[in-house]
């Protein structure tokens, strides 16, 4: 969002700590390679945009966990009409990095996240979320409640249209809000 916030998580895990973030995701830099942020005082401005502390540190976790678990994209009513644009969408080669059905092979998530509108249960604008877990319980033999890790199994998203990769969409797509710096992920 080119947004820059002091995440000291994110620090620590950059320079191959393991941490466990507020909203509990796991952040590992032994296991995986993790850019750190780009400011790392509230006073510092990294874009030189001449705004700092651009997202409080308290809440730069949730925002993180919130766009990771946004809504999945609107289901919509399948006629002739959208079956032909999802035909002459794919003919035309867009299928090739938006990928409509991402299969993912080992999902690390510990839930399954879904919002829906229900007028009747529905808490915020009539949109009412549930969460499906995903874990696997085992004992570790200490007397406590079993451990519950992600099963990490196979995971098909639907209607996702991305592939997560970066692509280069050449000079012209660059987009006006991100001068000097090709925004070029989807
Ligand atoms: C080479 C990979 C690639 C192909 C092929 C491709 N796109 Fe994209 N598309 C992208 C990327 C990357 C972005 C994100 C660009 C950005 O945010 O600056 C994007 C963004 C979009 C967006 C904006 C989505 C949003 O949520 O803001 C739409 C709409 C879109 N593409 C439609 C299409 C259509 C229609 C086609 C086929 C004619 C197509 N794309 C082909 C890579 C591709």
């Amino acid at each position: 969002m080119g947004l820059e916030a002091v995440d000291p998580d994110l620090l620590t895990a950059s320079a191959g700590g393991n941490v466990t973030t507020p909203s509990g995701m796991v952040l590992d830099g032994a296991k995986d390679t993790i850019k750190a942020p780009p400011v790392t005082s509230e006073g510092s401005d990294g874009d030189g945009d001449g705004v700092t502390n651009e997202i409080p540190t308290s809440i730069v976790d949730f925002e993180e966990f919130y766009l990771l678990n946004y809504f999945s994209p609107a289901t919509y009513e399948a006629t002739e009409t959208t079956a032909q644009g999802l035909r002459l969408f794919q003919s035309l080669g867009c299928a090739q990095c938006h990928v409509q059905n991402l299969q993912i092979n080992h999902d690390r998530r510990v839930a399954d996240l879904a919002t829906e509108y229900d007028t009747v249960r529905g808490i915020f604008n009539s949109m009412y979320s549930t969460a499906t877990p995903l874990v696997m319980s085992m004992s570790d033999g200490s007397g406590f409640a079993p451990l519950k890790s992600p099963a990490r199994n196979p995971f098909m998203v639907t209607n996702i249209f991305t592939d997560f990769k970066r692509h280069d969409l050449a000079p012209h797509f660059t987009n006006a809000t991100t001068t000097g710096r090709r925004r070029n992920c989807s």
